[in-house]
């Protein structure tokens, strides 16, 4: 295999429009799942990036609402016996591998991700096997049997951190999948990286010669930006970081408007974080161009009340993993929560 993997070509769903419930049937939901979450001993944890109205009621149970890093270590440390898992099917790995006593249940199995699309396990492990002289390191944003051929897992809360503890251990990396961020914690740490050639299909979109337009639109905003997004993208930014450091850089920059180059969903939280403030999303595409996720995850969108009522009293909302891969992908998860315990987390990156 050559040191750097061609992209894989995906098949990538059309983000649909939010489900549209009356008054009445939003109402009834709400109730219902509530209800259901006491009877059944379970937590609500949602990504940052679902439905207001999923985050609302995460809320409001006493389940939690936040980054991927934060989902990983609040489904691990809750009490409760069934973990549902709004977002994508990697987050309900995770607080399977890392509970695998509990239950975890999601809105929808389908809710994928093209990071941990684009990175079959088999492809990478081969990929791995050609460089035997590297630590591997893989975003969460994997599958389990991706996890299990890791070193180390990381978030993009920490990745950082991590990679510039191993390369001033003098250790050379392999990084999966997501080739945007892969580059731009390179560029902060001066590692030896090989990068899988992976992309996120919402963060890969956001288009830089938009961005400036935008940029001179409004002058006062600062530009926040995932490192997800390409570098052109980050090199616009006022801030870069994870969803979470994001909303913290929203609260504490002293601009009150913001142009946010991640998906919309973070708004909800972002709104709440900083309520005297106005968000603007960043141009998926220039004047006359097109977008495919339009900053909304296809797969985040999948997650909405009816299909969360569902998870109780309908079949095919379980996560399991395959039991062969449970300790590997566990202890490579480990790592990351042990040195994010150790060191504590960055809070806002810059570009
Ligand atoms: P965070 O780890 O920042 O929550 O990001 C997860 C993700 O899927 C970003 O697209
Ligand atoms: Fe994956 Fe991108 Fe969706 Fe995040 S936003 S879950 S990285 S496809």
């Amino acid at each position: 295999m050559s040191a750097v993997p061609e992209a894989i070509r995906l098949e990538i769903p059309a983000t649909l429009p939010p489900r549209d419930f009356s008054a009445v049937e939003r109402t009834q939901l709400r109730e219902r799942i509530k209800q259901q979450l006491r009877a059944e001993d379970a937590v609500l944890v949602a990504h940052y990036y679902t439905d207001p109205d999923l985050q609302e009621l995460a809320e409001e149970t006493g389940g939690c609402v936040s980054d991927s890093l934060e989902m990983a270590r609040f489904g691990n440390r809750h009490p409760a016996s069934t973990v549902i898992v709004a977002g994508v099917r990697f987050m309900g790995e995770t607080a399977k591998i890392l509970n695998p006593e509990k239950r975890v249940l999601m809105p929808t199995l389908q809710a994928e991700c093209s990071l941990d699309l684009g990175c079959p396990a088999d492809q990478f492990a081969a990929f791995c096997d050609a460089h035997p002289d590297r630590t591997v390191i893989v975003y969460a944003n994997t599958s389990a049997a991706v996890k299990a051929r890791a070193d180390w897992v990381v978030t993009s809360s920490i990745a950082v951190d991590v990679v510039e503890y191993l390369s001033e251990r003098g250790e050379k990396l392999i990084w999966a999948p997501d080739r945007n961020l892969g580059r731009y914690i390179q560029e902060k740490t001066d590692a030896d990286m090989l990068l899988w050639n992976g992309t996120c299909v919402v963060h890969d979109e956001f288009k830089a010669k938009a961005l400036a337009q935008s940029k001179a639109m409004y002058p006062d905003a600062a530009v926040l930006v995932h490192p997800e997004s390409p570098e052109s993208v980050i090199a616009l930014a006022d801030a870069v970081g994870s969803t979470s450091q994001l909303i913290n850089a929203a609260k504490t920059l002293p601009h009150k408007q913001l142009i946010v180059a991640t998906d919309g969903g973070i708004f909800y939280k972002m709104q709440q974080a900083a309520p005297d403030k106005e968000f603007i999303i960043a141009p998926t595409a220039g004047a006359g161009g097109s977008c495919r996720s339009c900053a909304h995850c296809p797969w985040m969108r999948m997650n909405a009340l009816d299909n969360l009522a569902a998870v109780f009293t309908e079949p095919g909302h379980e996560i399991t993993v395959d039991p062969a891969v449970i300790p590997g992908a566990l202890q490579s998860l480990q790592r990351m929560l042990d040195f994010a315990q150790q060191r504590g987390v960055r809070s806002v990156g810059r570009a």
